[in-house]
């Protein structure tokens, strides 16, 4: 929004920079596109760039800065792209390199910013690299591109250590040599289909400055770095002793996550951004214990967000929120990097349910629970709008600007998260954020793919008051109110990324919070209404809201956005 340099109040006190330059991304709003699921343009029920290319518009028209797009590269598939079998090509489900280069061109005339998904934590088991390494057999050079040992026992029938794969069973899969008999076995973090490249030999670090490259060259504006923090392996690949389950979003400290290696990739990856002009950047998915281990990620030198897992963890009361909110921004201050904020994604059960789930310690939502569609409308509406009112940059997702519901009831046999196919089923229940958008019409696939046509995951019936045709131009639709409050927040420099928010007192349950001189944000956190002085002029109310008093009556899960002031006569 705004290309000035503003001063950091805070930065002389922890002698940082003073002056920290306000660039495009530092309060940025990126939507996630996750492209098997926006849409359709052959008909074969699986989203695809011509499809993301024809709804741009759209996306301009929301009001968000820049989108992000997740893998549309050569995949089988296994894991919904996230294993790339050829990370210069475009699988030719999602259509062609050509659809590439001219959805970047289209997004950039409409002034929006593309950031595209890398992965380099694995490939898929179908890359050039990893078949080579399992038909060359044991001593291949390319083995040593990946993570291959021999087995425990007598036989190496057993896993080489005792790590489990996040997606269930252990993260160990044997092979087969070339002449039949049982080989060495591989890492695999993820599922067997996504082997753990070895980040110790130089070729794999080369081969990713010239992805990087390939894509900045294309145009993009940057990536999405997935599993940041996992990268570097401790050597020796030690056993880890008591703990056997990892979860996506939940992996503590160990020796495959968050090794302080990482940084040294991330600060070659900057030099190279930086190469680059018009302020390419790079935003890390590491999940790390703490904030401030997650702040190291976004130090100068290296990537410049990093997404705020704790936040979208976090339960829905004053004081955590509060203490989250100050912890995330406090960690941020510190290394001079912009907070960030986010809700939903494709890997966790969509805030419109999440947010009423009871099992708070459940950050990623991984058990979607049947919860009040209403109630978890009003509360996720309300959460919007305080995230939005947060200093940072904000990531949404596509489909929560419908306020679409998680899905819970898909059959299993249409189910294709492969967490949910493998052992305990841990972390499988991802499918039911990433159902197709219904963009208009009564029947599925709701103008997702042409008519009478498919769509990969079924969408239920009552989407079809969901759409963004059913919405558009109703004051009280969820998709209203997400422009509304993008054009606001775009409007007003106070918002955004500068560093201005001031906690105030408010009753019990209500979150107060000023940004600058122009915005006052109340957040009724409680299942009953909350009554207070009218504290000026309402701007803009996650739901209905009495203004005809003095006092003004906010309603349970309601935020109102107030320019702060007399109440404009009205009281
Ligand atoms: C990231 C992605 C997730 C994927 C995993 C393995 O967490 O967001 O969708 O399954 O990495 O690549
Ligand atoms: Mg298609």
């Amino acid at each position: 929004m705004t290309d000035q340099l503003t001063a950091d109040p805070t930065a002389e006190r922890d002698g940082a920079t003073a002056m920290a330059p306000t660039s495009w991304w530092r309060d940025a709003v990126i939507y996630q596109i996750y492209p098997r699921s926006f849409a359709d343009s052959d008909g074969d029920g699986i989203g695809d760039l011509p499809g993301i290319r024809s709804r741009l518009p759209y996306v301009r028209d929301l009001g968000v800065d820049a989108v992000w797009l997740s893998p549309f590269y050569a995949s089988p598939q296994a894991d919904a792209g996230y294993d790339v079998a050829d990370y210069r090509t475009v699988d030719p489900m999602f259509g062609t390199l050509a659809d590439a280069r001219a959805l970047i061109g289209d997004a950039h005339d409409l002034g929006l910013r593309v950031i595209v998904d890398l992965v380099p934590n694995h490939s898929s088991d179908q890359h050039e690299w990893f078949r080579r390494a399992i038909a060359e057999g044991p001593g291949s050079p390319m083995r040593a591109r990946y993570h291959f040992r021999p087995g425990r026992g007598a036989a190496g029938e057993l896993p080489p250590n005792d790590w489990p794969s996040i997606f269930g069973g252990p993260a160990w899969t044997r092979t087969t040599d070339p002449d039949g008999t049982p080989g060495d076995w591989y890492l695999h973090l993820f599922a067997p289909q996504q082997p753990d490249f070895n980040w110790d030999h130089p070729a794999v670090a080369d081969e990713f400055r010239t992805i990087l490259r390939f894509w900045l060259d294309l145009g993009v504006d940057g990536f999405r770095i997935d599993v940041a923090h996992g990268l570097v392996k401790a050597a020796g690949l030690p056993d880890l002793g008591a703990r056997t389950e990892w979860h996506l979003l939940d992996v503590g400290v160990s020796p495959c996550f968050d090794r302080d290696g990482v940084h040294d990739i991330y600060r070659s990856w900057r030099r190279i951004l930086d190469e680059y002009p018009g302020e390419r950047i790079a935003v890390a998915e590491a999940w790390a214990p703490t904030l401030d281990r997650v702040a190291n990620y976004v130090r100068p030198d290296e990537l410049h967000q990093a997404f705020n897992f704790s936040y979208l963890g976090t339960a829905w009361d004053v004081a955590t929120q509060r203490r989250v909110i100050d912890e995330s921004l406090e960690a941020m201050r510190r290394v001079g990097a912009p907070a960030t904020w986010t809700l939903s994604n494709h890997d966790v059960v969509r805030h419109t349910s999440r947010l009423l789930q009871a099992d708070e310690g459940d950050v990623a939502g991984r058990r979607p629970a049947e919860v009040d569609p209403v109630a978890g409308l009003r509360r996720a509406r309300a959460a919007t709008l305080l995230l939005l009112a947060l200093p940072g940059s904000a990531y949404l997702y596509q489909g929560e600007e419908l306020g679409l519901p998680e899905v819970i009831d898909l059959p299993p046999e249409v189910r294709q998260d492969p967490a949910f196919h493998r052992a305990t089923g841990q972390d499988g229940y991802r499918d039911g954020c990433r159902v197709p958008m219904p963009w208009e019409g009564d029947q599925a696939p709701y103008g997702f793919g042409p008519e009478g046509g498919a769509s990969w995951l079924p969408q239920p019936a009552s989407w079809a008051r969901l759409s963004v045709a059913a919405q558009q131009g109703d004051p009280a639709s969820t998709l209203e109110l997400y422009r509304a409050a993008l054009a606001l927040r775009r409007a007003d420099p106070a918002l955004g990324g500068a560093d201005n928010l001031r906690w105030c007192e408010g009753p019990d349950g209500l979150l107060v919070f000023d940004r600058g001189d122009s915005l006052r944000c109340t957040v009724n956190m409680t299942d009953a209404p909350i009554r207070i002085p009218r504290p000026g002029q309402a701007l803009l109310t996650s739901g209905p809201v009495d203004l005809s008093g003095a006092e003004a009556e906010i309603p349970a899960d309601t935020t109102v956005w107030w320019v702060p002031g007399s109440p404009d006569g009205a009281s």
